[in-house]
């Protein structure tokens, strides 16, 4: 079984700042970082440190050779990706001395996904390899739908929510992985016992799997519901968290864990995860997460 994460690579410039600025505000920041993200490549980086052994496809520009240094670093084969003329996608990320971020987007190569490019690639899998997405790139239906014609078993992180995510394209998952924040568009509430069956329903047989940040974490798919609470930590940086939960969740359960281990093991890797600055280099690896030794939240 082969491991690939399709989706996008940014360049995150991140301004600490005291509060998330409110509309109309001017604010000054207490400092500024550059760091790599994108949720693709932080979900391979995640995947990878847990110990799937993943390929990254997506594009970047002539400013984003960095990404293919540190893929090398942390063992995520760059085979599959392009470089284009358009610059490297970047995100204007603001977070808060309390840890919450807020995001804004400019797609830049991450747009540049072309239906030849993702043809060319899935041409190098086969049914029953794990194709993991987000919703950072162009033509994610097309990617979605081709993949599951193809038989390749899809993880779907449908982040951020926009018209592209379809009842149509949620049926496809066979993992699905949704926030607070896209619990709450898609079902309305962020309350387990109501959004875990709706979101089920929208991939009728695959597993649902709901971050609730500090509120902790459920799964509900073929083998039952369980509820995993959150680690106590010391948020200073949440990007990422998500991304580290889900590449961590998905290395687990291809490696024979079961929902309810895989489950404990991401919580506890993104719970490490928001203790550090930064996207991908916030995200821990497995010897990391193995012996760390954290308290977990009171239900
Ligand atoms: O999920 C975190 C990521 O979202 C950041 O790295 C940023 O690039 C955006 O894609």
């Amino acid at each position: 079984m082969k491991a690939l994460c399709y989706g996008s690579l940014n360049l995150d410039h991140v301004y600490h700042v005291p509060e998330l600025i409110r509309p109309g505000e001017t604010l000054s920041v207490l400092s500024v970082e550059q760091h790599c993200g994108g949720k693709g490549f932080n979900q391979a980086v995640a995947a990878a440190k847990a110990g799937l052994s993943v390929t990254l496809a997506g594009c970047i520009g002539p400013d984003g050779e960095i990404f293919r240094k540190i893929c090398a670093q942390v063992g995520v084969d760059t085979t599959c990706l392009s470089q284009v003329t358009t610059p490297t996608g970047n995100a204007v990320i603001q977070v808060s001395q309390r840890g919450e971020n807020c995001i804004l987007l400019y797609g830049g190569a991450n747009r540049e996904v072309s239906c030849a490019q993702i043809d060319r690639v899935l041409d190098q899998f086969q049914a029953g390899d794990l194709l993991i997405v987000q919703n950072e790139i162009s033509h994610l239906p097309y990617l979605v739908s081709t993949g599951a014609a193809r038989g390749l078993r899809i993880a779907i992180n449908p982040s951020p929510m926009d018209p592209d995510i379809t009842p149509d394209l949620l049926s496809a998952a066979q993992w699905l992985f949704v926030n607070e924040v896209e619990a709450k568009q898609l079902c309305g509430t962020t309350r387990p016992e109501d959004c875990l069956p709706q979101l089920n329903d929208l991939c009728p047989g695959g597993s649902v799997i709901l971050t609730l940040g500090s509120d902790g974490s459920c799964y509900r798919g073929p083998e039952g519901t369980f509820y995993q609470p959150a680690f106590c930590v010391q948020a200073v940086d949440t990007t990422a968290a998500g991304d580290t939960f889900t590449g961590y969740f998905l290395a687990c359960v291809l490696s024979g864990s079961s929902p309810e281990q895989a489950l404990y093991t991401a919580s506890k890797a993104a719970a490490l995860a928001v203790t550090r600055r930064g996207a991908y280099d916030s995200i821990p690896w497995k010897d990391e997460v193995a012996q760390a030794q954290l308290s977990l939240a009171d239900l």
